[in-house]
């Protein structure tokens, strides 16, 4: 039997007229995610729109996307367990393969327990929500933590105070106004996604100590990046059983998806028992639980790709900044190439585009309104010769709209 296949077209009625607007409005100001679509796996090169082009703005920290061990390791996985997990952990979707991970994740962290998810987004829903129980709690968050910190944070009636970015003096005051809540939870990105500085967390522990605040890192970009193979922030800083939670992500250093939380076994407990994402939306898949639990063990088993990572990060920044470019405030391979307006970093980046390289534009409202950037993102899987090539290409585009 064949079967046909109609597409109705919607009306688009007076009741929708404000999503017209808003969609001519994001396009007037050039605030309109265009959609590339990669064609190729993830890698140094991407195939796009049939064009090679150098990718310099996925989280591939460590190149492990396309790992042939990693993707081995998939593959069996997937012969052994099948795909999907078939419920949510707390029904009937934990399997052996999650609680792997989580064993090696807490031995990679050098924490008690960890709890993964299905995303990093969602280990901070997961992460915050139980920590702020009722409306006598409180939170304080740093004004740049990344948005699903906020949101997090916006699903509790917490009362909530948001401190100057990295102003520890700062959190202080507002510590103080606050000090009669009978719960007090700090928490700050560990690396600043988009400017790539690091959260002060020795001073921020020490100010926690003294008004009994539990402090949550969100360490996203530490990972793999930071500390002694990749540990981390709390690693980086030294402060193993100082940070009450960590949340994690599969998604970028490791290559996968998912995400997860890392804290005391206590705390893990407590999110088993409360943690939304965790009770009410399924198992990470077997296919992403295998392939992180091999990243995982490919970092702790060695850590030149840590090292390649910082060694390009540190060679690209140092060549940009000598070609007259801004690279902003980072300390990690994180480097935003600081353009200003919207409009210019959307020309930017359709320009490199024209030249192979693949780097977005980043604009407000995920940075601030006139501080649009391209933000490049290193990666330890790319040659010298990749970053000269991409080198040439600011050059000529910085020289072409009078920038350098
Ligand atoms: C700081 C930070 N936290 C959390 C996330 C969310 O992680 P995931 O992509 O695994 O959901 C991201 C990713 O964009 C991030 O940059």
């Amino acid at each position: 039997m064949i079967l046909t296949v109609v597409f109705h077209t919607y009306k688009m009625t007076a009741k929708l007229d404000f999503v017209k607007r808003e969609l001519e409005a994001l396009k007037q100001e050039g605030r309109y995610n265009y959609i590339r679509v990669i064609e190729s796996p993830q890698g140094p090169w991407l195939t796009i729109e049939g064009k090679k082009v150098l990718n310099m703005c996925s989280n591939n920290y460590l190149g492990l996307c396309n790992d042939p061990r990693v993707v081995k390791a998939v593959q069996e996985a997937i012969e052994e367990y099948g795909v999907g997990p078939g419920a949510v952990r707390s029904i009937a979707g934990t399997m052996t393969l999650h609680r792997q991970l989580e064993s090696k994740l807490a031995e990679f962290k050098k924490t008690e327990r960890t709890l993964v998810l299905q995303s990093g987004f969602n280990a901070n829903l997961a992460g915050i929500g139980p920590l702020l129980p009722n409306a006598e709690a409180a939170v304080f968050t740093d004004e740049l933590n990344h948005a699903s910190i906020i949101d997090g944070i916006r699903l509790t009636k917490a009362k909530r105070y948001i401190y100057k970015h990295r102003d520890t003096a700062d959190l202080e005051q507002k510590l103080k106004e606050g000090k009669d809540h009978p719960i007090k939870v700090i928490i700050t990105d560990g690396v600043f996604s988009m400017d790539g500085d690091l959260a002060p967390m020795p001073e921020i522990v020490e100010v926690a100590e003294q008004y009994g605040a539990i402090v949550m890192v969100d360490d996203a970009h530490g990972e793999g990046v930071l500390g002694d193979h990749g540990r981390g922030i709390v690693d980086h800083f030294n402060l193993h059983g100082k940070v009450d939670v960590e949340v994690g992500t599969l998604s970028k250093a490791f290559g996968v998806v998912g995400g997860y939380l890392a804290a005391s076994t206590q705390l893990i407990d407590y999110y088993e028992q409360k943690g939304r994402p965790y009770l009410f939306s399924s198992a990470l898949t077997v296919p992403d639980t295998a392939a992180a639990l091999k990243s995982v063990e490919i970092l702790m088993e060695s850590d030149d790709l840590v090292r390649k990572l910082w060694d390009n990060a540190a060679y690209f920044k140092k060549e940009m900044q000598a070609l007259g470019f801004d690279t902003g405030i980072s300390e990690t391979p994180i480097t935003p190439i600081m353009l200003g307006e919207s409009k210019i970093a959307q020309e930017f980046s359709r320009k490199l585009f024209e030249k192979q390289v693949f780097a977005t534009p980043i604009f407000y409202p995920t940075v601030p309104k006139g501080k649009a950037r391209i933000r490049v993102m290193i990666s330890a899987a790319h040659s010298k010769e990749d970053l000269d090539f991409g080198l040439r290409a600011f050059e000529e585009v910085g020289k072409e709209l009078k920038l350098i």
